[in-house]
């Protein structure tokens, strides 16, 4: 399909974008290129190449046909104007913050992060930059924060695992009035197929291309998208010298076959998921949930505007906190008890003792992630059997949280 005809659908771009099958003697499905290094006709244009000044393949840390079809194809789908692929969604946030942050710099980020974006925010702290966590759902407080030596603002939306969301606009807006401050956003949660956070403002969107974007959990991998300047400045500095953290091309490969069914997968993860959450919602065992689809979500008129559906996760709480959790947890038998998300498998886990174990108590409870809160990744399966498991997982709970009271009750007799 030509790179130069826009006009095409969010599928059909996830499906064909970049790729011609005339120019690989018809093959339907892209070749998968493994080679390291790439021979140079001449050795100055080998020369050329290290200087910036040829274009071609020469090495795959630095590009490769396969990775470059599939940054091409998330350029086009994020629609930003170049991607730069990883082997992890943190190589990907590594090299953007090596990349965008110097000694003496400060990153103003959104309260709530994942675990181990909140520990490497602590690592670069150590080398000089200020790391300044922000409540961005308040402009008052952002606008407050920023200094003249402010170069970023960093936010998932939604925030994994509370779900927060950042109103990527506004703060865009502002961030935007002063020069040289850039606005990333992780878009792993919903993907380009629910928000496209560039087309909000935004100035770099990264991903776990582990969850959602792969889908069937069967790699790890990661993506930065946006303008050609700063995909450039991630290349050839975050990835190729300070991070190394470059995407194999057969995961590259997979990641296509992932995206190919993006949009279809995306439909389906959202319907179950509401349906959950409403399953949730009306139990007496719940204490609360939190699904941007729920009329109850704090933010919900912001979930409708800024994201096309309400995506996958649900984030909830049980009466009598994580014991009850754990018992609802391990009551479980359709979903599986596990960390990751955006998988095909309905996931469940609690982030006080996995994901987000890398906070200590004290900074859960400072950025809103309270000890009980159980984490849902709603899957694929039909939506009948997720709510049997979960009603009867939750009968298991309501029976444990009414027998203390019964003994109590007891008790005082
Ligand atoms: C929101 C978010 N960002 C980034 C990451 C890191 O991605 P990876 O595990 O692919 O390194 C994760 C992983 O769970 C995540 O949930």
């Amino acid at each position: 399909m030509n790179n130069k005809r826009p006009g095409f659908g969010f599928s059909t771009r996830a499906i064909h974008h970049g790729y011609d099958p005339k120019d690989h003697h018809g093959a339907l499905v892209p070749p998968i290129y493994l080679s390291a290094t790439f021979a140079f006709p001449t050795a100055e244009y080998g020369a050329a190449c290290f200087a910036g000044e040829a274009s071609g393949h020469f090495y795959t840390r630095i590009s490769n046909p396969t990775l470059a079809l599939l940054e091409s194809r998330m350029a086009a789908l994020e629609n930003g104007e170049a991607a730069v692929a990883f082997s992890s969604g943190m190589g990907a946030i590594a090299a953007t913050f090596w990349t965008l942050l110097r000694p003496g710099d400060e990153v103003i980020v959104s309260q709530t992060l994942y675990g181990c974006t909140f520990a490497l925010l602590h690592g670069i702290g150590e080398f000089g930059i200020k790391v300044r966590h922000v409540d961005l759902t308040d402009l008052a407080a952002l606008q407050a924060a920023l200094c003249p030596a402010t170069r970023m603002i960093y936010c998932e939306t939604p925030a994994n695992p509370t779900l927060r969301l950042v109103d990527i606009a506004a703060v865009a807006r502002l961030a935007h009035q002063q020069p040289n401050v850039t606005v990333v956003v992780d878009n792993t949660y919903c993907t380009p197929y629910l928000q496209r956070p560039l087309e909000l403002g935004a100035d770099v969107v990264v991903h776990s291309a582990t969850k959602y974007l792969s889908g069937h959990g069967d790699i790890t991998a990661g993506i930065a998208v946006s303008s050609h300047a700063i995909a450039q400045r991630i290349r050839l500095h975050g990835l190729k010298d300070l991070t190394g953290a470059v995407m194999s091309p057969q995961d590259a490969a997979l990641l296509m076959r992932g995206l190919k069914t993006l949009a279809l997968r995306m439909d389906r993860h959202c319907s179950n998921a509401q349906a959950v959450a409403e399953a949730l919602q009306a139990h007496p065992a719940v204490q609360w949930v939190t699904y941007p689809g729920l009329a109850s979500f704090p933010q919900y008129e912001l979930a409708a505007r800024q994201m096309k559906q309400s995506g996958g996760m649900i984030a909830f709480e049980l009466k009598g906190g994580i014991d009850t959790g754990r018992r609802f947890m391990n009551a479980l038998k359709l979903f599986t008890r596990a960390v990751s998300l955006g998988d095909a498998e309905s996931l469940a886990q609690h982030p006080a003792s996995m994901t987000h174990s890398t906070y200590t108590p004290e900074e859960r409870a400072q950025h809103g992630i309270s000890e009980g809160l159980v984490r849902l990744s709603v899957g694929l399966e039909d939506v009948a059997d997720l709510l049997a498991d979960v009603q009867q997982a939750l009968g298991k709970c309501a029976r444990a949280v009414a027998r203390p009271t019964l003994l109590a009750a007891h008790a005082v007799k």
